[in-house]
């Protein structure tokens, strides 16, 4: 469908009545709200979140950012901010969203995790033609499952994924909430040139190679290695690295939500909050059947992990990254209480050892591979097994699923009403994080473990094996993916396409 027969066929569609309901919860942060001008609501000045009403207009343009103080970047964002503005609305409440193109080349939005319809789904030449620099595009859909969504842009992502086309979407639950404030983390990191940067290019030491010695030397030869890992130099939350970060401030009493979503293109983060125990209540917006604690959660890219904590412990503590160096390079706030003031002490981590959350935690490392199955299990319609790799010497820019390349690799052919099961071996040196576009699965095993989680975005570690299931519930041509930019575009990917 082109845009002209599109744009008409919205003529039938009636108004929208969003209301600006308020919701149950007193607070919450996004990274600049000073651009909303586009939107109709918003984080608004009093600190309540709203829900969004009418009609959303994004433009999507060049902009000015400054990360820190000093630290600027020519950015690309919605609406002139980075992350673009938080959408918010009420579970099973229409959508319409006006993309405008004031970049110098093509774009489109994917609602991730949310279950559009296929043609509102934003993948370029699968599901829509890519918006032309200067064209429009109407997205309109219901919202749809409640919980920490994201959009961001789905076209040359390595580019416009990295230069700060995304942002929240919060979709609230129809029933009322456990909390009394929350706030809404975006994790991103950038190359702002501050350090030289690594040509894509690559002679030799790219790939599986670079990725061994990554390995061998604590992680920290990764950016020295070539081949396609960025050299990042910045680490932000909500756009801004710290000293630059908002603070969380919260009253003593209060029951506090965390939204955590790892925009990063490749880099994965473990967020610390000191002095509190965290409870991990959704992954990847969904709930869990039991909320678990633990000191810090794991979030490769695209997961979100939403976490509650009891704030009982008046005093500034602080929430970083613990990996590398992504907290002394930006990537950490404070948590805040009421009548603290900012030039407080600000608490370093713990010293004790640390309940880190990951899913697959349980049974992590080289040898992990267990092949003791749930697939043998009758009742699922369509299996599938997938084995991902790539990231060889010879051919660093190539990640293959069964061998192939998109767009050659095998479709998941599935028709509706299946219940679907797919197996994930990666015998690469490298994680992927695979994302399955307008469907919601269950996790059913990690390495043999079994799983409950609802998500959809499952990272699989080098050697692991991951089996997911879910309903073949929503017709189209639906892309299955690794969400790290260089993997996507070296031909990881797969679609699942219904008869
Ligand atoms: Cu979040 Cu196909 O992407
Ligand atoms: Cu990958």
């Amino acid at each position: 469908m082109d845009r002209r027969t599109f744009l008409k066929s919205l003529g039938a569609v009636g108004a929208l009545s969003l209301g600006g309901i308020l919701t149950g919860c007193k607070d919450q942060l996004t990274g600049a709200s000073t651009s909303l001008e586009q939107l109709p609501s918003g984080p608004p000045a009093d600190g309540i979140p709203k829900l969004t009403h009418g009609e959303i207009q994004l433009v999507a343009r060049p902009t000015r950012w400054e990360l820190a103080p000093g630290k600027v970047v020519t950015a690309w964002g919605y609406n002139g901010q980075v992350p673009g503005p938080e959408i918010r609305v009420r579970e099973r409440e229409q959508v319409r969203v006006v993309l405008t193109n004031e970049l110098p080349e093509l774009t489109t939005i994917h609602w991730h995790g949310i279950n559009v319809p296929n043609a509102m789904d934003g993948v370029p030449f699968v599901t829509q033609e890519p918006v032309p620099s200067g064209g429009q595009f109407i997205y309109e859909f219901i919202a749809k499952p409640a919980g920490t969504r994201w959009y961001h842009t789905h076209f040359n992502e390595k580019d416009q994924l990295e230069k700060g086309l995304y942002a929240p979407f919060i979709i609230e639950p129809s029933n009322s909430q456990q909390y009394d404030r929350e706030f809404t983390l975006a994790l991103d990191d950038w190359n702002t040139g501050a350090s030289p940067s690594v040509s894509s290019g690559n002679s030799g030491m790219g790939g599986m190679m670079g990725e061994m010695m990554s390995h061998m030397m604590g992680g920290q030869m990764g950016n020295m290695m070539g081949g396609q890992t960025p050299n990042y130099d910045t680490y932000t939350i909500s756009g801004k690295a710290w000293p630059a970060t908002q603070p969380l401030l919260v009253h003593k009493g209060e029951r506090v939500k965390l939204r955590l979503i790892n925009a990063s293109a490749t880099e994965t983060h473990t967020i610390h909050l000191a002095g509190h125990a965290l409870k991990v209540t959704h992954t990847d917006g969904n709930a869990l059947a039991n909320p678990e604690e633990a000191d810090a959660v794991r979030l490769a890219p695209a997961e979100r992990v939403d976490v509650k904590f009891f704030a009982d412990n008046p005093d500034i503590w602080e929430l970083r990254c613990l990996d590398g160096d992504h907290a002394q390079r930006g990537m950490k706030t404070v948590l805040q209480y009421e009548g603290f003031s900012k030039s407080a002490r600000s608490r370093p981590a713990m010293d004790r050892a640390l309940r880190v959350w990951s899913y697959a935690n349980q049974s992590q490392g080289m040898m992990s591979m267990n092949m003791s199955s749930v697939m043998t299990l009758v009742g699922a319609d369509g299996k599938f097994s997938l084995t991902l790799s790539g990231g060889m010497m010879m051919n660093p820019d190539v990640w293959t699923i069964n061998g192939r390349t998109y767009p050659n690799t095998e479709p998941l052919w599935v028709k509706q009403g299946d219940r679907v099961r797919v197996k994930l071996f990666n015998m690469s040196m490298e994680s992927h994080p695979m994302h399955l576009h307008g469907h919601t699965f269950r996790v059913l095993s990690i390495n043999g473990q079994p799983s409950e989680l609802l998500k959809d975005t499952v990272n699989v570690g080098h050697m692991e094996t991951v089996e997911i299931e879910f309903d073949a519930d929503n017709p189209g041509n639906w892309f299955f993916h690794c969400h790290k930019p260089m993997h996507m575009e070296g031909g990881m990917i797969s679609l699942v396409k219904y008869r």
